[in-house]
């Protein structure tokens, strides 16, 4: 890698406190420019709310973090131009249609309305999603919103991408084409950033992987490196096994311990 070029995120400590309960407790992570990082954990292991804070939608309570060398704190807007976030979708209006809805994000974007004409067709072509195109979300299922939802993240391309639980809960011919469309994002210079409870799928995309658990990062490596660990090859984790299409129960993984509170989301806040 050249050196003067930064790395797409550096974190170095970062906290999040709700109350007096903490959901991130000093996770420090580097992503390399254009790779895969995959960030695996259980329910309520602080995944999504470490993405937030590195997206700027949450301030840290504690430690840094900077994306393309761009501090999330201070410089915020330079941030948000560079990364794309999956969850967004959950603000969208139900009645529009799936082209109504990536329209006015194109739109809100700046796009032009042609421009923004030609992403929405292309971005629908991409994600499958034409014969669904003037349907109102309300009626979409799980796996169409899931594309929907990325499809509206690239509308802008941008080089970083936070792709959170992309494919819990979708059936096994829709998450393969997912993890194909993650593939070509990489293939075409982003970097991705994507969070999940699954070994295997953190191990079909993903450079290096950061276990978290109880908001610390317990493990980093390669997948080949964090399967040779003992506790990771003991535990009954859905890693270990073929990927199933329902979430598994929080307290399945027998490493991994439930934690509390599990307080509501904000609005606004992704969908999972
Ligand atoms: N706004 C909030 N207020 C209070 N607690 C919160 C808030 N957001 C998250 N939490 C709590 O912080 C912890 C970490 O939540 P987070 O959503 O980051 O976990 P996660 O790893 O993304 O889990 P999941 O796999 O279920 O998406 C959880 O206990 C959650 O209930
Ligand atoms: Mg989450």
């Amino acid at each position: 890698m050249n050196h003067s070029t930064p790395p797409a995120i550096e974190a170095d400590g970062l906290v999040k406190r709700f109350g007096a309960f903490t959901a991130v407790d000093g996770v420090s992570l580097t992503v390399p420019t254009g790779s895969v990082y995959g960030v695996l954990g259980p329910n309520g292991a602080g995944k999504t709310t470490t993405i937030r804070m590195l997206a700027t939608l949450l301030r840290p309570d504690a430690g840094s973090a900077r994306v393309f060398g761009h501090d999330v704190v201070a410089e915020p807007t330079a941030v948000r131009s560079l990364v794309g976030v999956t969850g967004q979708y959950a603000s969208v209006d139900e009645d529009l249609t799936a082209t109504e809805n990536l329209m006015i994000f194109a739109r809100l974007l700046g796009l032009s309305r042609t421009d923004s004409r030609r992403k929405t067709r292309e971005l629908l072509e991409e994600f499958a999603l034409e014969d669904a195109a003037s349907k109102s979300l309300k009626y979409f299922s799980g796996g169409m919103r899931r594309r929907l939802d990325l499809a509206a993240s690239l509308i802008s391309q941008p080089p970083l991408l936070f792709l959170d639980e992309p494919t819990t809960g979708l059936d096994p011919r829709t998450r393969a084409q997912m993890w194909d469309t993650i593939r070509r994002l990489v293939a075409e210079g982003s970097t991705v950033l994507l969070t999940t409870q699954y070994l295997d799928e953190a191990d079909q995309l993903a450079d290096r992987i950061a276990v978290i658990d109880h908001g610390r990062v317990i493990a980093d490596g390669t997948a080949d490196e964090l399967k040779r660990r003992s506790e990771f090859r003991r535990c009954t984790c859905p890693w270990s096994t073929a990927q199933t299409s329902k979430r598994p129960a929080r307290s399945s993984p027998k490493h991994w311990g439930s934690r509390s509170p599990s307080a509501p989301r904000p609005p606004g806040s992704p969908r999972h």
